[in-house]
């Protein structure tokens, strides 16, 4: 082929690309046949619309071209020309190289394949329209994470993936070792010798960046983490992931209230930037799925609204003035369920709800405790159809208070030292969140199961590709 540099797709539907010879590299959608020409339609990824090229059976390698299958990976060589057709630009093929070529068994024909079939084929699913728009959002979400914070002081920290702390205590870690399954060493008392592991001691991947944030955050001010984390809880729901990817600011000198203001800040930011960055992607979803269809108005309306804050106490005095029938029980100090959640954002404001000062029983060790002695400054962020995308709280910072509740909690306090440090030396209120990158797409791309805003999902009795 005669050299010319590649076009992307993007770059052409631009506009200004017209009456010029480019050349085009993609995978084949589709070859309409007739006698003197063909309709070939290529996808390269860059952009939701493919590009369609007429190829004339002057070309050279005409019965080859015209009997390309889906699948095939094509370089072409053309004329841009304006087109009356959906797309305002099409080429006129005149040399066509085929790269890599097809078969029948390609698993991606046309259309209707379930998104059941599609996570089977997992490597293959970034060449249909509906995979391409959510990994260009996914791509787009990650960079407007950092704008966010970037613009407004705060450092990205690297936390580590493996680590010796529970930081949950939800003894929901996968455990890292270099033991031999077959012949692990055991002490006199019979128990594992963890001492003789590869780092000395039992250590696993990390469930939160939290604890290491909270370090940092008492030396930079402001930090956030945005990086892997694993939690081995055998939940098969379409909202749980062993592997997902978490966003963790962690601010020093901040209190409930402003945790809460910089969570809803942040997620009307992300809705923002993919209304203005991702239209075509959006336009893509909302067609794609009827139950889809209010998706784009959902999210300018969410931009637009503040979110509702209530505490946990008023969250379940409107469940149970609700009459509705729950499966879980609603009294206080009973943990919210997925029902109850839906209940409030889906069908009682309609809005996404920030829930705060939780049982103390509900949650994890760190968070502040109330004065009421029952409660303690958590927060989460719950949002219509997908339910919670944050989890966040002001933290203990009184080190006799925070020793006090991991000694109810039968916590090892000499594993948590370095943690228990930040109390004693200089400490400082502060706060932070989590957001679920998932949960998160989820709610943006209108996706309804976790394993389709993942590239490669990973959950129970599943970790293929
Ligand atoms: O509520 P979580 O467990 O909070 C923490 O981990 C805190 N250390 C965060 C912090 O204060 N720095 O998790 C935070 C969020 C949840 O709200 C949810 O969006 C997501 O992480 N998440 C999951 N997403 C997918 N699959 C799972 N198994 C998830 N578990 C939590
Ligand atoms: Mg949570």
């Amino acid at each position: 082929m005669s050299e010319l540099k590649r076009v992307a797709l993007k770059e052409i539907f631009k506009g200004g690309l017209i009456d010029c010879d480019a050349t085009v590299k993609g995978w084949v959608r589709s070859v309409r046949k007739s006698k003197k020409f063909s309709f070939i339609t290529i996808s390269d990824g860059s952009c939701q619309d493919n590009l369609q090229i007429i190829a004339d059976e002057t070309i050279s390698n005409y019965e080859e071209v015209s009997t390309m299958l889906t699948g095939t990976c094509v370089a072409i060589r053309g004329k841009l020309v304006s087109s009356g057709g959906r797309q305002a630009v099409e080429m006129q093929g005149m040399e066509v190289e085929v790269l890599g070529s097809s078969d029948s068994t390609y698993p991606i024909q046309k259309k209707g394949a379930t998104l059941e079939f599609l996570r089977d084929i997992a490597h293959l699913r970034p060449r249909t329209n509906l995979f391409g728009a959510v990994f260009r959002i996914r791509h787009a979400l990650s960079m407007a994470v950092h704008e966010f914070f970037n613009d407004r002081g705060y450092f990205y920290l690297h936390s580590p993936i493996i680590t010796a702390q529970d930081g949950e205590g939800a003894g929901e870690m996968f455990k890292v070792s270099t033991f031999n399954p077959n012949d692990i060493p055991r002490d006199d008392k019979g128990e594992i010798d963890y001492t003789k592991d590869y780092f000395g001691k039992q250590t696993g991947l990390t469930v939160t960046g939290q604890l290491e944030g909270e370090c940092y955050a008492m030396g930079l001010g402001s930090v956030y983490t945005f990086g892997p984390t694993f939690r081995a809880e055998n939940s098969n729901t379409t909202r749980h992931l062993s592997e997902f990817w978490m966003i963790e600011p962690e601010i020093a000198f901040a209190d409930l209230e402003e945790v809460a203001d910089v969570a809803r800040d942040f997620v009307k930011y992300l809705i923002g930037y993919a209304l203005d960055n991702c239209k075509d992607e959006l336009e893509f979803l909302t067609k794609w799925n009827k139950d889809n269809s209010g998706l784009i108005d959902t999210l300018e309306h969410v931009r637009s609204s503040d979110f509702i804050k209530i505490t946990y106490t008023e969250a379940i005095e409107i469940l149970n003035a609700s009459g509705q029938k729950f499966e879980f029980p609603t009294e206080w100090g009973a943990e919210l369920q997925t029902e109850h959640e839906k209940y409030l954002t889906d069908v009682h404001y309609k809005l996404p709800v920030i829930v705060t000062d939780y049982p103390s029983t509900c949650k994890a060790f760190y968070m502040k405790q109330n004065e009421d002695g029952k409660t303690v400054r958590a927060m989460d962020v719950l949002v219509p159809g997908v339910g919670e995308i944050i989890g966040g709280s002001q933290r203990e910072e009184s080190y006799d208070k925070i020793c006090a509740r991991m000694d109810d909690l039968g916590m090892e306090k000499e594993d948590y030292w370095w943690y228990l440090d930040l109390r004693k030396y200089g400490s400082a209120p502060h706060g932070g969140f989590g957001l679920g990158f998932e949960r998160m797409l989820m709610y943006v791309t209108g996706m309804s199961n976790v394993r389709d805003v993942i590239p490669f999902p990973r959950t129970p009795n599943n970790a293929e590709f």
